[in-house]
C-alpha cells in the first residue's frame, strides 16, 4: 500500500534511518488518534498481550507491526502504568529475530513467577502463503524491564498430530503445583478447537489433548482462548472464526464468545451451560483478561477487525485497545464495567436534568474525548434515541426499541465509511423497565457503550469529521433524564 512497507516481514531492527520517525510524524496529528486509549504511535496494533500486574505496575503488551497499517511482522510493543489510566511507552519487548518465530511473535499471556514476568507467545513460521507452522515460546521480563528469550525456546516445537499449522495464542495459568496452557487450534478437518498442555515448571510442556466441549463444529478456527473463574463459575472466552450471523449475534467478520460452565482438567472437558457474544459492537476482538493485586478480573480487547481497511490507514496507523474493564458475574450475567480509575481523567463536569415528553433535547458539546453517564428514569415510552457525533452530515445512532426488547446502533451516517460489507447496524437484546443507565466513552474514533452496569456492551470505531460533536436525545413518550458529561484528559 505504501513504499514504506517494502517487506512486510522485517523487524524494527531493520528500519532505515529516520523511517520510524517519518511514520510517527505522518500519524502524529491525526485527529482520529485516541488520547486515553492505548494505540500505536505508528503502524498497526492488534491483540492485547501479556496483560499483568507485576512489581507494582500494570503492564500491557500488544501485537504491533511498526511499518504501516497492515498485518506484517508482529512484535510485542509494551506500555506500563501505575493506575491503568496513564500509560508510558516502553521499549519493544519482543522482536522476532529467531528462526522459530520467523514470521512474527504472535499473541499470548503472562504470569508472574519468582519475581519475573513470564511472557508466553507463539512463534509464527510461514513456508508459503498456505503452509505454516507454530512454535510456542517464552520470554522473561525482569524487574528492570529487560526481556530475554528463554534458552529453551521454542518451549513447544511445532503442532501436535491432527492439527494444521494454526495453533496459537497460549493462555497459561497455575493450578495447584501444575501449569496449564490452552491454545487455539484448527483441526485437520478445518474446524476450530482448544488444546491443552501441562507443565511442572512452565518451561517443559506435555501435550494432554483437546478440550472437549459441545461445540464440535463451530467455525474454522478458535483464536485467543482465555479461562477465568468468577463467582464460582468457570468461563471460557475465545474468538471463533467462521460463525454465521444469527439474529442479534455474530454480525462481524469474526466474533468473541464466552461460554459459562465447568472445566475439568483431568477429564479434559468443559461442560457448557450457555454461550453468549461478549461485546455487540462493530469492532471488538481477541480480548484477554488478568487478575490484579486487588483480585479484580480485568480485560482489554482489541478494537479492530482483521482483514478490514480502516480510514486511519491513510495516516499510517491502525486500531486501539478498549478501555480496561472489570469483569463480574452477577445473576448469571457476565458484566463489564469500565474501571473506576478512569474517573481520574475527568475535568469540566456538566450536569443536565430534565424531562422528555415526545420531544428532543440537544446537549451542548464541542469535545471529541469525553464521558457521558446517563440515567433515564420513569420511562413511559416505546423508544429512546440518542445521537452522538451529530452534525449536519453525520450521526451515530443508539436506538432503544423498548416494545421489542432490543437496542440498535447505527453508524451508516458518516462520510468516511468502512467495513460496509458487514452492514451498518448492530443490535442486542435488552429488557428496559422503568429505568435505564448508560455509560458512554468517546475518544475521537472509538465509542464504548456500557448499558445497565455493563450488562450489554457495544465497542465501535467511527471516523467522524472533527466538527461532528453534537449530542441529542429524544423519545416518543415520557421519561426523566439526568446526564453527567465530563471532558476526559490525555492518558497516553
Ligand atoms: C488474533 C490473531 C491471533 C494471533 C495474532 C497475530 O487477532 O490472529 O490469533 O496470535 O492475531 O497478530
Amino acid at each position: 500500500m505504501n513504499k514504506l512497507i517494502s517487506n512486510k516481514y522485517t523487524t524494527i531492527l531493520e528500519a532505515k534511518k529516520g523511517q520510524l520517525e517519518e511514520l510517527i510524524n505522518t500519524s502524529k496529528n491525526d485527529p482520529w488518534k485516541p488520547i486515553f486509549h492505548i494505540h500505536p504511535e505508528c503502524g498497526l496494533l492488534n491483540d492485547p498481550n501479556g496483560l499483568s500486574y507485576f512489581n507494582g505496575e500494570y503492564h500491557v503488551f500488544y501485537q504491533w507491526f511498526p511499518f504501516g497499517p497492515i498485518h506484517g511482522m508482529k512484535h510485542w510493543a509494551h506500555v506500563k502504568s501505575e493506575d491503568l489510566v496513564h500509560w508510558e511507552r516502553m521499549s519493544v519487548a519482543i522482536i522476532p529475530t529467531e528462526d522459530y518465530e520467523s514470521h512474527g511473535a504472535y499473541s499470548g499471556n503472562a504470569i508472574v513467577k519468582d519475581d519475573q514476568l513470564l511472557l508466553f507467545y507463539t512463534g509464527n513460521v510461514k513456508y508459503s502463503d498456505t503452509e505454516r507452522d507454530a512454535n510456542q515460546c517464552l520470554a522473561i521480563m525482569n524487574k528492570d524491564y529487560t526481556v530475554q528469550k528463554s534458552t529453551s525456546n521454542p518451549v513447544i516445537k511445532g503442532v501436535p498430530k491432527g492439527y494444521t499449522g494454526h495453533v496459537r495464542d497460549p493462555k497459561v495459568w497455575k493450578d495447584g503445583d501444575k501449569y496449564y496452557m490452552l491454545l487455539g487450534a484448527q483441526r485437520e478437518n478445518l474446524t476450530g478447537s482448544i488444546i491443552v498442555y501441562e507443565s511442572p515448571d512452565a518451561v517443559e510442556w506435555n501435550f494432554k489433548g483437546e478440550l472437549k466441549t459441545s461445540l464440535e463444529d463451530f467455525g474454522f478456527m478458535w483464536e485467543c482462548p482465555d479461562y477465568i473463574k468468577l463467582n464460582g463459575k468457570d468461563i471460557l472466552i475465545f474468538s471463533p472464526q467462521g460463525i454465521e450471523a444469527n439474529g442479534h449475534d455474530y454480525k462481524n467478520l469474526y466474533n468473541v464468545i464466552y461460554a459459562v460452565g465447568k472445566l475439568d482438567l483431568d477429564k479434559l472437558t468443559f461442560d457448557i451451560e450457555y454461550i453468549k457474544e461478549l461485546d455487540k459492537g462493530f469492532d471488538f476482538y481477541a480480548p484477554q483478561t488478568f487478575e490484579d493485586n486487588s483480585n479484580r478480573r480485568l480485560m482489554f480487547g482489541w478494537s479492530g477487525m482483521p482483514e478490514v481497511e480502516y480510514p486511519s490507514d491513510k495516516n499510517m496507523w491502525a486500531h486501539c485497545l478498549t478501555l480496561p474493564r472489570e469483569l463480574s458475574f452477577e445473576g448469571n450475567i457476565l458484566k463489564q464495567k469500565p474501571v473506576k480509575e478512569l474517573e481520574s481523567l475527568r475535568k469540566d463536569h456538566l450536569n443536565i436534568k430534565g424531562t422528555l415528553n415526545n420531544n428532543l433535547v440537544d446537549i451542548e458539546n464541542n469535545k471529541t474525548s469525553y464521558e457521558l453517564d446517563i440515567d433515564f428514569t420513569n420511562i413511559n415510552s416505546d423508544d429512546i434515541t440518542l445521537k452522538l457525533f451529530k452534525s449536519e452530515n453525520e450521526a451515530f445512532t443508539i436506538y432503544f426499541d423498548i416494545a421489542n426488547k432490543a437496542v440498535f446502533i447505527d453508524r451508516e451516517n458518516f462520510i468516511d465509511k468502512f467495513a460496509e460489507e458487514f452492514g451498518h447496524i448492530r443490535s442486542g437484546e435488552i429488557n428496559v423497565g422503568e429505568n435505564l443507565n448508560l455509560k458512554i466513552f468517546i475518544d475521537r474514533s472509538i465509542v464504548e457503550i456500557f448499558i445497565n452496569d455493563g450488562e450489554l456492551v457495544f465497542t465501535s470505531r467511527v471516523f467522524p469529521l472533527e466538527s461532528s460533536t453534537g449530542i441529542e436525545i429524544s423519545s416518543k413518550g415520557t421519561l426523566n433524564y439526568n446526564i453527567d458529561k465530563y471532558t476526559l484528559e490525555r492518558g497516553i
